[in-house]
């Protein structure tokens, strides 16, 4: 990144999790003062062990529905749990953490004069009626399913930001985030890639929901970790929301077959019906992120597979030793 000044202090709420190690990592390789705030309920020390023996890296253990205070120049706002076997496991927490910790995060981030990022989702737009999704398609979700603690609890908290920014001059980003994939992903948290490729490693059949034609598109971590940085980075006026996602449509079938070649696997693939409110096709429009950020994905699904694959196979080596 260019120009990137390196003495700030940092909270990354969520940074023990999948995206948020990931951010950390980052962030102290570019000398940054990092806080890595986490309750733990989806995140796990082993994604942030390598990074405790860093002396500009603190571990916080704290839930960001409780207010916190402590100063910092950047609030990346990360922690939620993010797939339906989480987020559904005690929605109603969901719905707060979304909410309540946007509410907690936002309110610190105006106490000490802190730019903040939210981490928003595509899932903003529920089963869209538009494609490819633009930023100012304002989405077609249900208020009432068993998704909603996850997509309206975003909606909300990206209100929040927005009224923050309005009527107390805050300095916001929202980066609404399309399915990403790599290492550090939890191994069942039933999210479609990491499901793959353990069935594949373990010869299990590979599931898929649906007739498998359904498409999402896959954003690598790490093209998706420099996106949030240059949002991050804007002028005060680039607010978003931004779309961070990779544009390019794979269906769940392409998908299966290509984890099946990368694993050299066994697996057959097998049918089952579509769980309730699941999209049936979803991919971002991201002419603003490339507009704004001079940012796009440039690590083809092969490529950031490969690594994920070598990720689950050590962590399911380690599981069964
Ligand atoms: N990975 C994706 O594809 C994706 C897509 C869209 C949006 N996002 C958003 O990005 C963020 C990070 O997602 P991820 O994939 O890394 O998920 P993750 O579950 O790996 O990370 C979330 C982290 O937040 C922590 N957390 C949850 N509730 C908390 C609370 N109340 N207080 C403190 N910490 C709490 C968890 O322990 C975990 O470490 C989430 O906000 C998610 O909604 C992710």
């Amino acid at each position: 990144m260019n120009g990137f000044a390196s003495n700030r202090r940092v909270l990354v709420t969520g940074g023990a999790g999948f995206l948020g190690s990931h951010l950390c990592e980052r962030l102290l390789s570019l000398g940054c003062d990092v806080i890595c705030l986490d309750n733990f309920f989806t995140g796990a020390k082993r994604n942030i062990y390598h990074l405790l023996d860093y002396p500009n890296f603190e571990l916080l253990r704290h839930d960001v529905t409780f207010s916190l205070y402590v100063e910092v120049d950047e609030i990346y706002n990360l922690a939620c749990p993010a797939s339906p076997i989480h987020y559904q496991f005690d929605p109603v927490q969901t719905t707060k953490t979304s909410v309540h910790g946007a509410i907690n995060m936002l309110g610190l981030a105006k106490r000490v004069k802190a730019k903040i990022l939210q981490a928003s989702t595509s899932e903003v737009y529920g089963d869209p009626k538009v494609h490819p999704q633009r930023e100012d398609y304002w989405g077609h979700v249900n208020p009432i399913g068993l998704r909603s603690c996850y997509d309206e609890g975003k909606r909300c908290a990206e209100t929040l930001f927005f009224d923050y920014f309005r009527q107390h001059q805050l300095r916001i980003k929202v980066a609404r985030i399309f399915n990403t994939y790599g290492p550090r992903m939890h191994p069942r948290d039933g999210r479609v890639v990491s499901n793959f490729i353990v069935q594949a490693l373990t010869n299990e059949p590979i599931t898929i929901y649906g007739d498998g034609s359904q498409t999402r598109s896959f954003c690598y971590v790490d093209d998706l970790i420099e996106g949030l940085m240059r949002l991050m980075d804007t002028p005060d006026q680039i607010t978003g929301p931004i779309n961070l996602g990779n544009s390019t449509e794979f269906s769940m079938l392409e998908l299966a077959r290509k984890v099946i070649d990368l694993t050299g696997a066994r697996s057959k693939i097998v049918f089952k019906p579509l769980p309730s409110d699941d999209p049936l096709q979803r991919k971002p429009d991201i002419s603003l992120a490339r507009e704004a950020l001079q940012w796009e994905p440039r690590i083809s699904l092969e490529e950031g597979l490969r690594p994920t694959v070598s990720y689950f196979e050590s962590l399911l080596k380690a599981e069964t030793s």
